[in-house]
C-alpha cells in the first residue's frame, strides 16, 4: 500500500524518506511471512497466507483494510493530486503505525518480556517499533504541514472514518477492551495535538469513536 504513497510524494525530501521506508516495510512483510508460516501455522505460501489471513480477521480489520484500498487506488487514479496523498497518509501513517501498529507492537514486546519467551520475535518486534517510530515522525510532519497549508477538510475526514474504526479493534476480548481504547485515544490524542488540530475537533473525534466502540460491545 506504500508504493502509491511514494509515486505521489509531493516533495523530493519526502521522496527520499519514503525510499527508506519502503525498504523497512518489506523487510517487516518477510518477518510477518516467517512468523505466520513457522508460529501461527499458516500456509506458507504468502498469497494463500494472505486469504487464510484475511478469512481469521474480523470486522473492524476488514474495514479499515477496505477503507485503506478505497483510499490508495483514488490516490493511484490521480497520483499527484495533494489531497489524497494527504488522506492516504493520514490513513497509513497517523492511523495503522502510529495508533494501531504501535499499540500492538508495544504489548506484544511487553508480554513476551515479562514471560521471558521467544526471544528472537521479542528483538524483531523492538527492531519493528524502532522502525515505525521513524515513519510515524514522518507522517506526522506532512500532515502538520498540510494542516498549515490549508487541507484540513481532508485529514479530518480520513480521520472521522478511521478513527472509530481502529477503537473498535479489541472487541474480541472485552476484558481488555476498556484498557485498549484508552491507549488508542491517548496516542491518537498525541498525534492530533503533533499534526496542529483543533482540539474541538480532537474532543468531538474521540467522544464519536468512544462512543461507536460502548455501543457495540
Ligand atoms: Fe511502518
Amino acid at each position: 500500500m506504500l508504493g502509491p504513497i511514494l509515486v505521489g510524494s509531493p516533495d523530493e525530501s519526502y521522496s527520499v524518506f519514503l525510499g527508506t521506508q519502503i525498504a523497512d516495510e518489506t523487510r517487516h512483510t518477510h518477518l510477518m511471512l516467517r512468523l505466520g508460516a513457522e508460529v501461527a501455522g499458516f500456509d506458507p505460501e504468502p498469497r494463500r497466507m494472505l486469504a487464510q489471513a484475511w478469512n481469521d480477521s474480523d470486522t473492524p480489520h476488514r474495514e479499515l483494510t477496505l477503507l485503506e484500498g478505497e483510499l490508495v487506488a483514488d490516490l493511484l487514479g490521480t497520483p499527484m493530486d495533494y489531497r489524497r496523498w494527504l488522506r492516504a497518509v493520514v490513513l497509513f501513517h497517523l492511523v495503522t503505525e502510529g495508533i494501531l501498529a504501535l499499540v500492538g507492537q508495544r504489548a506484544l514486546v511487553r508480554t513476551l518480556r515479562r514471560l521471558d519467551v521467544l526471544p528472537g520475535i521479542r528483538t524483531a518486534y523492538t527492531a519493528m517499533c524502532r522502525d515505525e517510530s521513524r515513519h510515524i515522525g514522518f507522517g506526522t510532519h506532512a500532515l502538520r504541514v498540510g494542516m498549515q497549508e490549508g487541507c484540513a477538510d481532508d485529514i479530518y475526514d480520513v480521520l472521522e472514518r478511521a478513527i472509530p474504526i481502529a477503537l473498535r479493534f479489541d472487541d474480541r476480548d472485552g476484558r481488555r477492551g476498556e484498557a485498549y481504547r484508552a491507549m488508542c485515544a491517548d496516542l491518537a490524542r498525541k498525534h492530533l495535538r503533533t499534526i496542529g488540530a483543533d482540539p474541538a475537533f480532537a474532543e468531538h473525534l474521540l467522544g464519536t469513536g468512544t462512543t461507536t466502540a460502548g455501543s457495540i460491545r
